[in-house]
């Protein structure tokens, strides 16, 4: 059998070489070869193998294909079948299935001159058959665990179907509601994103660091975009992004340094330029950040085509330029574009290229697959029986609904109209183009989930209300950007009959995700016209907004008495969000992502500078400040905003001291919390710090911690957050990281604009 032939070659290279070890040396990127796992072994093993390839060989490593099986990029005319014959490829994506997957390996390993396993790579971002809420929305959980959690599954899930490797956490900072990957993410902040992307790799990876790879329940997890990639300008996709170093290390950076430092075994390079350089093309931030400064050891895949577009962006000549320019910026791995085995070998006999450069990317590249288990054993992943039972189990759907429920942002309840529970005697009518939808409620990126399969919010109000005093009406009014008087008409015939509408609207699920961005964030048209007509009727109505962004929902805002920002909750969306409805759930999310009143007033985002001429929020109307004419400076929603069944109190917030020392201190920090309210429920605590003066200016406001604190009803806690120095430090006008003295202020707030419970420290 291949397999045995395949250790035994391992055992003799390991043997043959096993005194020769790499060589170590501090240089990074494209200097030696540093492992990531520092383990001898493994790493005599990839230098033994790596003594036995032709250049080309080596090449085919670098190089990745799609499979095509399904499709997440511009198609590209190669086939990936002779190469594969050749064992000239190092991974595949996009396929899919325990067979399919099998039978690619056989070849790579049962048909080739070395008969190297195949890595096999996949868009697992929120879920692979089970689909969780999309990222954006399980970041307003505030809940690592809970995050940590879904990747886990999502991690067993698609393991179980073969696949090894996961393109994800997507940790991009988004302030830009019209780009419409911001769904990908953890929103705004660099520091719950920092948080957050922890979280996640060390679901995917099975723990800190690559200790877990190789476990059959885990991934291969990738850091994606480095970097910037959600400062594209307009938020148009794949646009320029031109900004100062100071935000890229302040603001920009710090989720993919988390990322690094969590262990992640792979970064992706980001499409975008930033200041003028392609990010795959930049060796400073390819190798001198994230190998030099953050110490990062597992290998770099470029985006889709993102070495061929150093053509057109304007700096390489030609592929084979694109090719040499790549990898010498430190891009080990080329996804789609075929630039690396079409040009490098060329590249390096005319000395474009050393031979290091190849030996370094190649030895990163084999050392995940060793680590991976796949020389041990090319068919690890691959169980057909595994697959079966790890799919879309009883726990992973009570999973999926504790996390929509965890997800929707509760945005406005005048006068408590939810939650509706079974016992209250009322006619619910239920309207709106996402009320008996299942198709859309996955969102974009939502791997191999069946779309059919989701729970329409119909269906889950159904079960929820079935054998109840509630009594439901169903009219649907509107597809998402369709209606006509007579749907319109229907609508409120059935509102009239109703004592509260329940209204499901939104965007279609292909609205949000990659090249998919918007210069109208409000709802279609179609949509406000029923709403309008709902409201004529003068019924009170409960908006569920399904969306893979923020929307401009001022007018909504205005005329409607309640709102949930339901996301794209996925395969357990309906009964997620009837459990919120019915109050069986206390929402406890917190928007991550500010929601602007208006288009113009995008990018928005809490932590801003304060200007030379900061506007009195008290009194925006005042000349000559920073400010609009037809419009607040203020989110309609803040980053951190979110209401409850509940009402929550702070109240004694003090300090251990009132000043540490910039490095190696701390001061802790206590409050009071008090859930002043009826009912139980969750409040995301949140620490924000303003630095008031600095070497260069610094944001009104940072958060600096957050605890997620289960109260009962009437129940008062006290709450402690130890505020280190280091969380202050800052790149500042000599860009070295570190905290400066000087004079702060602290809050201990339920958002980003409440300001209610203040105090003053001093680092000196
Ligand atoms: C392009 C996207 O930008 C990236 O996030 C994704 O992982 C790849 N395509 C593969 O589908």
């Amino acid at each position: 059998m291949k397999k045995s032939i395949n250790s035994i070659l391992g055992m003799l290279v390991v043997m043959l070489f096993a005194s020769s070890g790499p060589p170590s040396s501090s240089d990074s990127g494209v200097g030696i070869w540093i492992s990531y796992s520092g383990d001898k072994m493994v790493e005599q093993r990839v230098d033994s193998l790596l003594s036995l390839m032709t250049l080309k060989e080596k090449i085919g490593q670098m190089t990745q294909f799609s499979a095509n099986w399904s499709i997440t990029g511009p198609v590209m005319s190669d086939d990936f079948k002779p190469y594969l014959d050749k064992g000239l490829i190092g991974s595949i994506f996009n396929a899919t299935s325990v067979v399919g997957i099998r039978r690619l390996q056989q070849t790579a390993v049962d048909s080739t001159r070395l008969g190297i396993p195949i890595l096999f790579g996949q868009d697992v971002i929120h879920g692979y058959k089970t689909i969780f809420p999309i990222p954006l929305a399980e970041a307003c959980s505030w809940d690592l665990a809970l995050m940590q959690r879904t990747a886990e599954i999502a991690a067993l899930e698609a393991a179980s179907d073969g696949i090894n490797w996961t393109f994800a956490p997507m940790v991009d900072i988004s302030r830009d509601a019209r780009w419409g990957r911001v769904m990908e993410g953890a929103g705004e902040d660099p520091y719950l994103g920092s948080r957050v992307t922890e979280a996640r790799v060390i679901g995917f990876q099975g723990g800190r660091g690559g200790a877990s790879l190789g476990a059959l329940h885990t991934l291969l997890a990738c850091g994606k975009h480095l970097a910037a990639y959600g400062a594209a300008e307009s938020g148009r996709d794949y646009n320029t992004a031109e900004l100062s170093e100071h935000t890229l290390r302040n603001i920009y950076l710090p989720p993919y340094e988390a990322a690094a430092k969590a262990g992640v075994g792979t970064f992706m390079a980001s499409f975008n330029e930033i200041n003028g350089v392609p990010a795959t093309a930049d060796r400073w931030l390819m190798t001198d950040i994230l190998r030099g400064e953050w110490g990062f050891k597992g290998f770099v895949v470029s985006d889709y085509t993102g070495v061929n577009e150093l053509v057109p962006h304007g700096v390489a000549e030609d592929e084979q330029h694109a090719a040499e320019l790549a990898i010498n910026a430190g891009i080990d791995m080329d996804m789609t574009g075929a630039t690396f085995i079409k040009y490098l070998k060329k590249s390096v006999e005319e000395g474009k290229v050393s031979e290091q450069a190849i030996n370094n990317a190649t030895s990163r590249i084999l050392e995940m697959k060793f680590l991976l288990g796949l020389f041990d054993n090319p068919f690890h992943y691959l169980n057909e029986d595994r697959a079966k039972q790890n799919t879309m189990t009883p726990a992973f759907m009570e999973m999926a609904r504790k996390a929509v429920a965890a997800s929707v942002v509760l945005l406005k309840n005048e006068g408590a109209i939810l939650p509706i529970p079974k016992e209250k005697a009322v006619t619910l009518t239920l309207v709106g183009p996402l009320m008996n939808d299942s198709i859309n409620l996955n969102g974009e990126w939502s791997g191999l989930g069946d779309r059919n399969k989701s729970v329409p919010i119909l269906k889950g109000l159904t079960e929820k209300y079935k054998e109840s005093a509630v009594n439901l009406i169903y009219a649907e009014g509107s597809s998402i950007d369709e209606t006509t008087p007579g749907r319109i008409a229907e609508a409120v015939t059935a509102a009239r009959r109703a004592d509260i509408v329940i209204a499901a609207v939104g965007e279609s699920f292909h609205w949000s995700g990659e090249a998919a961005v918007r210069t109208d964030i409000r709802l279609p048209e179609a949509q406000r016209q029923l709403l309008q007509a709902l409201k004529e009727t003068g019924k009170p109505i409960v908006l569920v907004n399904l969306s893979g962004r923020p929307l401009d929902l001022s007018w909504e805002d205005e005329e409607m008495d309640a709102i949930l920002q339901a996301w794209f909750p996925g395969t357990q969306g309906g009964h997620g969000i009837a459990d919120v409805i019915a109050g069986d759930q206390n929402p406890s999310a917190r928007l991550v992502m500010s929601f602007p009143r208006n288009i113009g007033q995008l990018p928005i985002y809490y932590n801003r500078k304060n200007t030379g001429r900061p506007v009195d929020l008290n009194d925006e109307t005042v000349d000559y400040k920073s400010n609009y004419l037809d419009s607040s400076i203020t989110p309609l929603y803040p980053f951190g905003y979110g209401l409850s069944y509940t009402t929550y109190a702070i109240s004694d917030l003090s300090l251990d001291k009132p000043s540490m020392k910039a490095t190696g201190d701390s001061i802790t920090v206590t409050a009071t919390l008090q859930n002043s309210g009826e009912v139980d429920g969750e409040m995301v605590v949140q620490l924000y710090v303003r630095d008031l003066v600095g070497s260069t200016t610094r944001p009104v406001k940072e958060l600096k911690g957050f605890q997620k604190v289960p109260l009962k009803a009437g129940e008062s806690k006290d709450v402690t957050f130890e505020l280190r120095s280091e969380e202050l430090a800052f790149h500042g006008i000599d860009m070295k990281k570190k905290t400066e003295p000087g004079n702060f202020k602290l809050w201990v707030a339920q958002s980003s604009d409440d300001n209610e419970n203040e105090t003053t420290f001093t680092v000196e």
